[in-house]
């Protein structure tokens, strides 16, 4: 197993259930500061929403980053948005593919997804900030999902993507209001029509108008008033 990834401690894995559930148990032992969990395959991904992430093995980078971030504790929040801006950086240096931000962190291109990222904490001790992005191909069985394959970049290592994700992750968390900036610069979010599925069952439906410091979305609704979103799933709309 290798050990190392750009001088940063790393778990390079053929396969495990997900490498979410090995950063998690290697961040409440030891892991330092941007250690990096690797697979090529899993057999047991886990996405957003208790679904779970499918990939055939070899065609996504399947990656959790282990932070121990000096943002205070009440901006851990931020952390899945700040995950979606360093891997769209990382995407983007190293393919030239642009990648927009489904609120609140899907990575899409071309409106269709083309990873996903899962954030657990320990707030104020580790975040695992776990990291999808296909590849090579999407699962036949997610008909609205792409990869950097469909997109163009046809010829892209996943451990040279891997180490600009470290990088990426490193300087976001080094300034967070900066790349809260360009966290909504890429919002493919803000200006849409969405319905707002919330944790509770509930929906809110309106115009995304922007977001919060704490990275809620602003819906202005049909009534005028504007409903902040936590958490949850956004769906756009056509404009009426
Ligand atoms: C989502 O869009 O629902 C989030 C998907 C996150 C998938 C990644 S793959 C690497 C890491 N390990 C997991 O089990 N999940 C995340």
């Amino acid at each position: 197993m290798q050990r190392a990834l750009m001088g940063r401690d790393a778990k390079i894995l053929e396969r495990c259930g997900s490498t979410n559930d090995v950063a998690r148990d290697w961040a409440r032992a030891d892991a330092p500061h941007l250690a990096i969990v690797v697979a090529d395959a899993q057999e047991a991904g886990r996405g957003r929403q208790g679904r779970s992430w499918l990939a055939d093995p070899g065609d996504a980078l399947l990656a959790s980053i282990i932070v121990r971030p000096t943002l205070e504790p009440s901006r851990w929040g931020l952390l899945p948005l700040l995950t979606g801006v360093a891997a769209a950086v990382a995407i983007e240096q190293r393919t030239g593919v642009h990648v927009g931000l489904k609120w609140p962190n899907d990575l899409v291109f071309d409106a269709r997804k083309l990873g996903g990222i899962l954030c657990e904490a320990d707030p104020g001790e580790w975040a695992v900030l776990g990291i999808g992005i296909n590849v090579s191909s999407s699962p036949a069985s997610e008909t609205e999902a792409t990869s950097l394959a469909a997109a163009g970049a046809l010829r892209l290592d996943r451990a040279d993507l891997a180490a600009s994700l470290l990088s990426a992750v490193d300087a976001v968390l080094r300034s967070p209001d900066a790349a809260m900036i360009r966290y909504e610069e890429r919002s493919v979010t803000v200006g849409m029509r969405v319905r707002a599925s919330t944790l509770d069952g509930g929906a809110i439906v309106g115009l995304a108008i922007g977001l919060d410091p704490d990275g809620a979305l602003q819906i202005e609704t049909d009534d005028g008033e504007v409903a902040r979103v936590h958490a949850g799933d956004v769906e756009h709309l056509r404009p009426e």
